[in-house]
């Protein structure tokens, strides 16, 4: 019988919860029998290390701090003679509340029932039950996930006099490297004195995080990822100092501009070596991520949900999102190793989890709105000769749509552009051994359209203002299930009709005016958040009915590309920006959290259209072929010698993807200044890397499972003068003794060398763009 490696209990001190398995242990005490404190995060202990809380959490605090004596039967009124005191200032907490001595971020704000916001929050019990338990309707892991047996820890914690009690849930699995936690809020529960209940069930929630910890030092620099519409996901890299450092968004999207995840590591650290711990949001909509740094130098790294505000009662809670909680102990790639892991094996449906994403073809930026039926059987046609497995119709099949101006809403067929429907478009693509798939943007309606006119109370609006416009477009009110219900039945006409098996889930616009015609008063603060309940209730609701579609996720190129929408998108459009150097810092940013095959990469025609810059076919068909491979242009306006080279491109993609799909994905050092060294391995350079200040350069590999192959990438996007490009150093290779072979030159590596030595980079001129394709004698 297999017996379940043991991954969360309480010890028998009967105070300390520690939770664990072979990647990383997480521990919390609760001290004098009330507060609830973070101990530790980091590498695994062993269920038997010694932990002596004293040794992790007291500082003795100064006298002008608010102090508690210490000591289990402590009362109020031991103050003055109380041997014992701390300050909850010092302490580290696993839930902190502000107003009670805590100066600090609190995990929880509210109003109480009586008006006030100074909250406490002390222990009361536990569970530990098998299995997942899940935040009512948000994603968390799905159900057939891969990562072993799991259980769930719930801790319950109540304000003593009655107002709130707060859950806070911790999934942990044998084989996850990320531990899942979320927190729900209840009014009402945690009163010890029935007296006391009254007014319980107005308590107003206005923050709520998903996940905070105390970390010991302030030692540390926070990694995050900033960007801009064709510019996403670029890594930053502070050095933390005291105060508070965030990142988040109101747009009602996780956005362009930032993204639901942090990093806080050592200064040493780099791609391969030192600690980073790490937390990301599954949710889609605003959000807050962070570190505080405080009086003492230590760091509270915070992930939740922002722009909500709502009222719970005794029965009715708030459940924050989950995040996930990554520690790595070989720096930054052991990070993007868990990343890549939970959301392989336990976000995305299992159906897509061993499926290689097809060759795209996507008709936007090869013919824009200028589409018809002859138009895409041709693009299917000349798209089959370079490669393409789906051919995907983007904007512009639907009602009047001629331009951006109008019609979102109106989801029949065009018949001018397709006189037949989309059955027979579908038919001419398939006959060309194609898959079809389709765009559509459901969240949104034109003020140009019919939904509009008929509709004009579904949309997020404020009352007696004139709604926002964002390119020429209004935003649906999916709190509304009324709306959610029209959009099932819509989307899925669309799905029966046109026969496609690829769908393209497009969301242009940022939320303004985030309230609900239908919603009373005091629920319009939760409008955001209710509307990405009503999206993830939609979409879940989609894939039921259609599971052998793939969704993808864009939002104007990859302005929602998250955790949470990851549950349902195995696919993002990772970006708007198609230019082959602009998408290498894009790529590289956004693999520190998402694996290769989740991330949409389209070859597209020079002048790129965003940039106007021209790169050579076979930089861009490189800097495209590790992640989901395809192109975004018209074979017929390609020259000969280019559309050879998407062939090829094509060809090594089939051929990489199968690897890809079980193998790992990993950066490698950046090829550096003058000298030619490079520092995959520690050093400025490596530090460089991750705060992507460089030039450009970039370099990444994908490995077999079992080593035996390897695609190892390396761009130089510009040429620097008298200077020896160098040489790519390969890490941690699988088999240490094994000979590698070139499978273009013939050429043969140790791996040895390959690790100490590297590759020789060689070449010359602007948009260098390399590929070793070795494989293991
Ligand atoms: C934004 C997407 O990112 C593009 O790829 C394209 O689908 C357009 N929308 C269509 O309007």
């Amino acid at each position: 019988m297999m017996v379940s490696p043991r991954v969360a209990e309480l010890r028998s001190d009967g105070r300390t919860f520690h939770l664990g398995n072979g990647y990383f242990s997480y521990v919390m005490h609760i001290l004098d029998g009330r507060y609830l404190t973070h101990l530790y995060w980091g590498a695994p202990l062993g269920w038997n290390a010694p932990l002596d809380p004293d040794s992790f959490i007291l500082v003795a605090a100064p006298e002008y701090l608010a102090t508690v004596p210490r000591g289990e039967d402590a009362t109020e009124g031991d103050w003055p003679r109380a041997q014992s005191r701390f300050s909850l200032d010092t302490l580290p907490f696993e839930y902190p509340v502000w107003g009670t001595g805590d100066q600090r971020r609190g995990a929880v704000e509210a109003t109480l029932g009586d008006g006030t916001g100074a909250m406490a929050l002390e222990y009361r019990s536990y569970e530990i039950h098998d299995g997942v338990r899940r935040p009512e309707d948000l994603p968390l892991l799905r159900d057939d996930h891969n990562l072993g047996g799991a259980t769930t820890l719930t801790v319950h914690l109540a304000d003593p006099r009655g107002d709130v009690a707060v859950a806070l849930h911790y999934v942990v699995l044998d084989r996850s490297p990320a531990l899942f936690r979320w927190a729900s809020i209840t009014a009402g529960e945690g009163s010890q004195d029935a007296s006391s209940r009254e007014g319980a069930s107005v308590v107003e929630i206005h923050r709520a995080e998903s996940a905070s910890v105390d970390l010991p030092t302030d030692h540390y620099d926070m990694v995050t990822l900033a960007g801009s519409w064709a510019r996403e996901r670029h890594p930053v890299r502070t050095v933390l100092t005291p105060g508070r450092h965030t990142v988040g968004t109101r747009a009602g999207a996780s956005s362009h501009q930032t993204s639901p995840f942090v990093a806080v590591c050592e200064p040493e650290s780099t791609e391969r070596t030192g600690e980073v711990r790490a937390m990301a949001l599954l949710y889609s909509g605003s959000f807050e991520a962070g570190a505080d740094v405080d009086q003492y130098g230590r760091c509270r790294m915070t992930i939740g949900i922002d722009g909500y505000r709502g009222t719970v009662a005794p029965d009715d809670p708030f459940q924050t999102p989950a995040a996930a909680l990554v520690y790595s102990g070989t720096g930054f790639t052991g990070m993007s190793d868990a990343f890549h892991t939970v959301v392989r094996e336990g976000i995305v449906a299992s159906r897509w989890r061993s499926t290689p994403r097809k060759t795209t073809i996507n008709t936007w930026e090869a013919m824009y709105f200028d589409l018809n039926a002859e138009r895409i059987a041709t693009l299917a046609q000349d798209g089959r000769k370079i490669g393409a497995e789906l051919l995907v119709l983007d904007d512009g099949w639907f009602s009047r749509r001629r331009d951006d101006t109008t019609s979102l809403g109106d989801w029949w067929v065009n018949r001018d552009l397709f006189p037949e429907g989309l059955g027979p478009v579908a038919d001419a693509v398939r006959q060309e051994g194609l898959e079809f798939g389709i765009w559509i943007e459901p969240e949104m309606v034109s003020p140009e359209s019919d939904l509009y006119r008929e509709h004009p109370e579904w949309i997020l609006r404020v009352d007696r203002r004139k709604p926002t416009q964002a390119r020429n477009q209004y935003t649906l009110d999916l709190s509304n299930p009324a709306v959610v219900d029209f959009l099932f039945e819509t989307v899925s006409t669309i799905l029966r009709e046109s026969t496609a098996t690829y769908v393209k889930w497009d969301m242009n616009r940022q939320m303004t005016e985030a309230a609900s015609p239908i919603s009373r008063r005091h629920d319009q603060g939760s409008v955001m958040h209710r509307y990405i309940l009503g999206l993830y209730d939609l979409m879940a609701r989609l894939i039921t009915a259609f599971p052998h579609v793939l969704f993808e996720g864009c939002a104007g190129g990859g302005g929602r590309m998250d955790l949470g929408l990851a549950h349902f998108a195995p696919r993002f459009w990772t970006s708007d920006q198609t230019d082959a150097v602009e998408r290498l810092d894009i790529q590289y940013g956004s693999s520190l959290v998402f694996p290769p095959e989740m991330m949409g990469a389209h070859v597209s025609t020079v002048p790129n259209h965003v940039t106007g810059r021209t790169t050579p076919a076979w930089t861009r068909v490189l800097t495209a072929l590790a992640f989901s491979y395809g192109y975004e242009l018209d074979p017929a306006e390609q020259n000969v010698e280019d559309r050879a080279t998407f062939v090829r491109g094509s060809e090594l993609y089939r051929r990489l993807r199968d690897v890809a799909m079980t193998g790992r994905f990993v950066r490698l050092g950046s090829p550096s200044g003058a000298g030619g060294a490079v520092s995959a391995n520690g050093g400025a350079a490596a530090r460089t890397m991750i705060a992507g200040g460089d030039g450009g350069s970039r370099a990444w590999m994908i490995v077999a499972d079992d080593g035996s192959e390897l695609f190892i990438f390396a761009f130089r996007p510009l040429a620097r003068p008298n200077e020896d490009p160098g040489a790519l150093r390969i890490p941690s290779l699988p088999v240490s003794d094994a000979i590698f072979r070139d499978a273009d030159t013939g050429r043969r590596y140790a791996a040895a060398h390959l690790r100490t030595r590297g590759l020789r980079l060689g070449g010359s001129g602007d948009f260098q763009a390399r590929l070793w394709h070795l494989i293991r004698e």
